[in-house]
């Protein structure tokens, strides 16, 4: 990419916040203390951190002096309308009920519509979202389309569900309560659902008269690549296009700490009039009352602005053209990564960046480990530790290590340090040794798993330049 294609901010900053440098030395004690699991890392050992793009962003100014109208009202808060009233113009969704993050909204609708023995087919399940499904008994079924699969294709709707696959899971025997599709699709490399599929989707689920709802954590960026890649959508805003998929569900779940701008919010959305009142009686129980639901009001008033400036063209391009940055410089390396870059960040592809590792050797976090042992750069496996084969029947393995990019939060040169990062470390991949766990959490391993060094190498010891 020349440099006048480097992605330009469409923003300049008013408050900075000192990035630590650990040394080497640091970073070694920090992965032992941390039992070489990221998450038990601190924000004080890490250079940059990739984690996750979940709550992680910048607020804007505007954002900012929308907290000082906060009106904490237990009932009725002047800052619940004004949410209510962006989402609901947005979506065309009446019910509007605020959560406190993504995971209590799917709460909701789950123990709402599942029942065990129920099947809940999605295009590729989020890990709080399956472990959901599993939580009310039921089992859910990943139906992406095999492109989804492959990392090297490069298909330009790796989201889009399987239809004749769904037709075949809605043909029963199991009831299926509800139809989910995640938009992008964030286990499988922040992909795009096309307009064209989620048509196909609707009218199958409609068929079967199974309600269809969507994981719309990402919507936006979503929106935004259908308008680059999807014939006939070229000239139309994101807005536009979100409001053709919304029109296609019946509601919706969201993380708002995604494409809603905030750092911490959801809410789960819904025409079915019924269907709201078990709702907000579950979000009375679990939450807070339904006109703040588990929030400060300051934030629903902070989260209605968020979703609006997500939904901007210069947003957008700067941060889809923030991934790309980062896939280009990957490939002047010839570092593999999943193809083609997707919408918040960019994910390595472990199978053939660390060939020689085993799966039980867990080359995912092996990774995940050797890159933040070489620039304290913090990412995510997204493989066999997050996902355990035998957690979903008929899961499909992809090995991945995610680079998640945090909005509006790190600059061009931040970007290049990484790429400098994960350049060095595949420079000397042959020498990289696995892990082994030595805990394993019964739900969602991967938050709270132990692990140590394992292999012909010792990666304690000092590598690199
Ligand atoms: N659905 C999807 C597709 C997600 O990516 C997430 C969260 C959730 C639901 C749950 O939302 O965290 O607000 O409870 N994803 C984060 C991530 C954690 O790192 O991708 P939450």
């Amino acid at each position: 990419m020349p440099d006048s294609e480097l992605p330009f901010e469409p923003y300049r900053t008013k408050v900075v916040e000192r990035i630590p440098n650990p040394s080497r030395e640091e970073r070694e004690k920090a992965l032992d203390r941390a039992h070489y699991n990221l998450f038990n890392l601190t924000s004080d050992e890490i250079r940059i951190d990739l984690l996750t793009d979940s709550g992680t962003g910048a607020m804007s100014d505007r954002q900012w002096a929308g907290l000082m109208v906060g009106d904490e009202t237990y009932a009725g808060s002047r800052n619940f309308a004004r949410f209510e009233r962006v989402v609901r113009s947005m979506t065309g969704y009446p019910h509007v009920l605020p959560t406190h993050q993504g995971r209590a909204a799917e709460n909701l609708l789950f123990s709402a519509l599942c029942r065990p023995g129920d099947v809940v087919p999605n295009n590729m399940h989020f890990d709080t979202t399956q472990a959901h499904v599993l939580h009310q008994g039921a089992k859910p079924v990943n139906l992406a389309v095999p492109e989804a699969y492959d990392p090297n294709s490069d298909f330009p709707f790796k989201g889009n569900v399987d239809v004749a696959a769904l037709e075949q899971v809605l043909r029963g025997p199991d009831p299926v309560p509800l139809v989910m599709v995640t938009i992008t699709n964030n286990t499988g490399g922040g992909q795009p659902v096309s307009l064209a599929n989620l048509r196909e989707v609707a009218r199958v689920a409609r068929a079967h008269r199974t309600p269809l709802y969507l994981d719309m954590c990402r919507w936006a960026e979503n929106a935004y690549l259908v308008r680059e890649r999807e014939p006939g959508q070229a000239g139309r805003t994101p807005l536009e296009i979100g409001r053709d998929f919304f029109d296609l569900a019946d509601g919706a779940t969201m993380s708002a700490k995604k494409d809603g701008l905030v750092n911490i919010g959801g809410f789960v959305a819904t025409r079915d009039d019924g269907l709201a009142e078990r709702l907000k009686e579950l979000l009375i129980l679990y939450e807070g009352f339904p006109t703040y639901g588990g929030l400060a009001r300051r934030d629903l008033e902070a989260l209605a602005i968020g979703l609006e400036e997500a939904t901007e063209i210069d947003y957008l391009e700067h941060r889809i053209a923030q991934v790309r940055f980062l896939a280009d410089r990957l490939d002047r390396a010839g570092v593999p990564y999943f193809r083609p870059p997707g919408g918040h960040g960019i994910y390595l592809d472990v199978n053939r960046f660390l060939p020689h590792l085993p799966p039980e050797e867990l080359p995912g976090q092996a990774l995940a480990v050797e890159l933040y042992r070489e620039g304290g750069v913090r990412t995510v496996e997204i493989g066999a530790i997050m996902f355990p084969l035998e957690s979903v029947p008929g899961r499909r393995s992809i090995e991945l290590v995610r680079l998640a990019i945090p909005r509006r939060t790190y600059s061009v040169s931040h970007l290049a340090y990484v790429a400098d990062v994960i350049v060095r470390v595949y420079a000397r991949r042959e020498q990289i040794g696995g892990l082994e766990m030595t805990y394993r959490p019964e739900r969602l391993p991967h938050f709270t798993a132990r692990f140590r060094p394992k292999g012909a190498t010792p990666p304690t010891a000092p590598h690199g330049p």
